[in-house]
């Protein structure tokens, strides 16, 4: 088939997705957006997009199968430890001079990020005076969020994360093994807030000290980047900290001029005064 009607085809269906479900996908990188579409439209057995689209329009069951293939859901606790150790050793010591912070996690997958927080809060002192967001658009990625339970084939590499980040015990301090595995304490999850929130169609999300969103605006392209990113802006304090993933940045945003790098390596900056 040629690349000019799987184009017009994958704009209808990501239309038909955002017009009936309110799922915008219509401004995420376009390369990364083709492969997921084409290994669902193989996966799930259709000739093409138009025979997708239908079934999304028409079979109940087909809108959370073909958001599983549209949002990547790769995740690790203390995710690039020197990230979390930068936390711990450099923006730790400012949040302490607030009575009361509020992080928030978006795009936070199915959890593992916003446990790394909440342990590594624990650690230092500041998880009784923190409410923590976690936020993300898919609801099977909320609801696995809000279980804390993850495979013991897993907890290996959580483990020497948590030790490279700096940690102060041991993970398995924070869950307890049953039948393969790890089911992470319910205390972690008392000061913690789920939701749906879109970066994409959703407005600003309360007054923060810290926002943490790694490894999710890879998939936008610069327009949704930089929406995003205001949202950042519009939802930090000045001086609240805003954490990105590895391969993320600033630099080229049209709100790059609202933050300074905190410490540039690890992607963490600095909302300035004004
Ligand atoms: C690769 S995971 C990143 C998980 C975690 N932040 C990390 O760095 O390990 C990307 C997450 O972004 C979420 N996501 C995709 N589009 C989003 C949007 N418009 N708003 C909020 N979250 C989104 C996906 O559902 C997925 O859970």
């Amino acid at each position: 088939m040629s690349d000019i009607i799987e184009d017009i085809e994958i704009r209808l269906l990501l239309e038909a997705l955002y017009q009936r479900f309110h799922y915008d996908f219509r401004d995420y990188a376009q390369a990364s957006i083709r492969r997921r579409l084409r290994q669902a439209r193989d996966q799930l057995g259709f000739a093409n997009f138009s025979a997708l689209q239908e079934h999304l329009l028409h079979d109940d069951d087909m809108l959370p199968r073909l958001l599983g293939y549209l949002t990547v859901q790769v995740s690790e606790m203390f995710r690039d430890p020197s990230f979390f150790r930068t936390i711990r050793e450099k923006v730790v010591p400012h949040l302490r001079t607030y009575p009361s912070l509020k992080l928030w996690v978006a795009g936070c997958s199915a959890g593992e990020e916003l446990y790394s927080y909440v342990i590594l809060f624990r650690e230092e002192g500041l998880e009784d005076r923190t409410l923590f967001y976690a936020t993300d658009i898919s609801e099977e990625a909320l609801a696995a969020a809000s279980r804390g339970i993850y495979s013991l084939d897993r907890i290996r590499t959580f483990t020497e994360n948590h030790r490279a980040s700096g940690g102060k015990s041991s993970l398995s301090d924070y869950y307890t093994s049953a039948y393969g595995n790890a089911v992470f304490d319910k205390s972690l999850r008392d000061r913690v807030v789920f939701s749906d929130h879109s970066l994409v169609t959703d407005a600003v999300f309360g007054e923060m000290q810290f926002v943490s969103c790694r490894n999710v605006m890879i998939y936008f392209n610069r327009e949704l980047q930089d929406r995003a990113i205001g949202l950042f802006n519009d939802s930090l304090m000045r001086n609240g900290f805003l954490g990105l993933g590895s391969k993320e940045n600033l630099r080229f945003s049209r709100h790059a001029d609202a933050f300074t790098d905190f410490v540039r390596e690890e992607k963490i900056y600095q909302r300035r005064e004004q």
